[in-house]
């Protein structure tokens, strides 16, 4: 599975980005917002550390205005993905630069009748919001496993499920378990998939021994 980061904080994906273990981003028009300054300044500087995909969204709700601002953004640099929201227009949008190879990412989506309409207007990814369902009461994970059985069972579709609003490191797991393609994660959560305080009690355990032999490494 590849693990992109919900961020658009550079210092954080900078520092994040030193193991080599960040495949991709995804930002959204809050994230940018957040970010309070020049935002085409800021995606540049994303894209040039990240080499992967890093998505950027669309705001306008008409088609001609999503297509322009389609172009702006992917003239910020090439490993630009355009984020789409899943409405009607949004689906129209993916269509038209599907069809001309650009990368599409639809997100906001909440159903697998929507993730299987995205797929068909030749998305690049999906993006279902786990998170965002369990804050209403419904299984985000649930969601998941049901995209990832829909698109099995068709051998053309080509589209990446990339789980997003992950909200603990349960989800991520859930996610990897099913083959969600690609989990966007925010930073916190990222911070906390390495540890295991096993590893913790382990490391000082062989620590101590260590030093208890006198025995050295490194002369
Ligand atoms: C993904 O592309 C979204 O930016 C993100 O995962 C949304 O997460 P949230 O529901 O925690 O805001």
């Amino acid at each position: 599975m590849e693990i992109f980061l919900d961020s658009s904080d550079i210092k954080e994906i900078k520092g994040l980005n030193k193991a080599n273990l960040v495949d991709g981003i995804t930002t959204n028009p809050s994230l940018l917002a957040s970010a309070n300054t020049n935002f085409k300044i800021l995606l540049k500087e994303i894209c040039g550390e990240i080499k992967g995909p890093v998505s950027a969204e669309v705001t306008s709700p008409d088609i001609p205005s999503m297509l322009k601002e389609a172009d702006v953004l992917r003239k910020i640099a090439k490993n630009i993905v355009i984020k789409v929201p899943l409405t009607w227009n949004g689906l129209q949008v993916c269509s038209i630069l599907s069809e001309k190879k650009v990368k599409v990412n639809v997100t906001l989506c909440f159903s697998t009748s929507q993730a299987l309409l995205a797929a068909k207007a030749g998305a690049t990814y999906v993006s279902p919001f786990i998170g965002r369902l369990d804050d209403i009461g419904e299984n985000g994970i649930q969601l998941i496993e049901d995209i990832k059985k829909i698109f099995n069972n068709y051998k053309n579709i080509k589209t990446k499920i990339l789980s997003a609003s992950i909200r603990s490191i349960e989800h991520f797991n859930a996610v990897a378990a099913i083959g969600s393609d690609v989990a966007t994660v925010p930073v916190k959560i990222f911070k906390e998939l390495h540890k295991h305080h096993l590893t913790d009690k382990g490391v000082d355990i062989f620590t101590a021994d260590w030093k208890k032999s006198g025995m050295k490494i490194l002369t």
